[in-house]
């Protein structure tokens, strides 16, 4: 799977948003470690709060599949921009690994590439309660 072509998966995804509200479709795409692709897109609701974003629907698709391993994620909204993971996508892909890609995809030809460890520093991950009541 090249990032080509996670990033087309990420455009098919994107075809299937629900946004009556915002009319801002996003799609992601997540390729675990173990080679498999799952794909999510953005779903409001009259209830705004409801919403459930593209990469946070690619992910926990993958995650009740039984993946917590992954290598990558693209992320495709605005054609003319690149649209970056909101906050409680980066916790939620933080949770799973600093050294994640995240590909942030105008186009198949046009996307940038950063690692979780860049896009979200000084993140609170499983490690900060490995010795919660310690001293350290
Ligand atoms: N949204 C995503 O799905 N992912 C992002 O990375 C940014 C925002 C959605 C949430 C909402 O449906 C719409 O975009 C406008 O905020």
């Amino acid at each position: 799977m090249t990032k080509k072509q996670l990033i087309q998966e990420a455009l098919k995804a994107q075809q299937m948003a629900y946004v009556p509200y915002s009319n801002f479709p996003v799609g992601a795409a997540v390729l675990t470690r173990s080679g498999k692709v799952y794909t999510g897109c953005n779903i409001e609701n009259a209830s705004f709060g409801a919403t459930n974003c593209a990469e946070r629907t690619a992910l926990f698709k993958a995650i009740s599949e039984g993946e917590t391993a992954f290598d990558s994620i693209a992320i495709v909204g605005d054609p003319k921009a690149f649209t970056a993971p909101c906050g409680i996508c980066r916790q939620v892909l933080v949770e799973f690994g600093l050294d994640i890609t995240v590909i942030l995809a105008k186009s198949e030809e046009d996307f940038k590439e950063y690692t979780m460890e860049e896009i979200l520093p000084l993140s609170f991950t499983p490690k900060d309660l490995e010795n919660k009541g310690g001293t350290a």
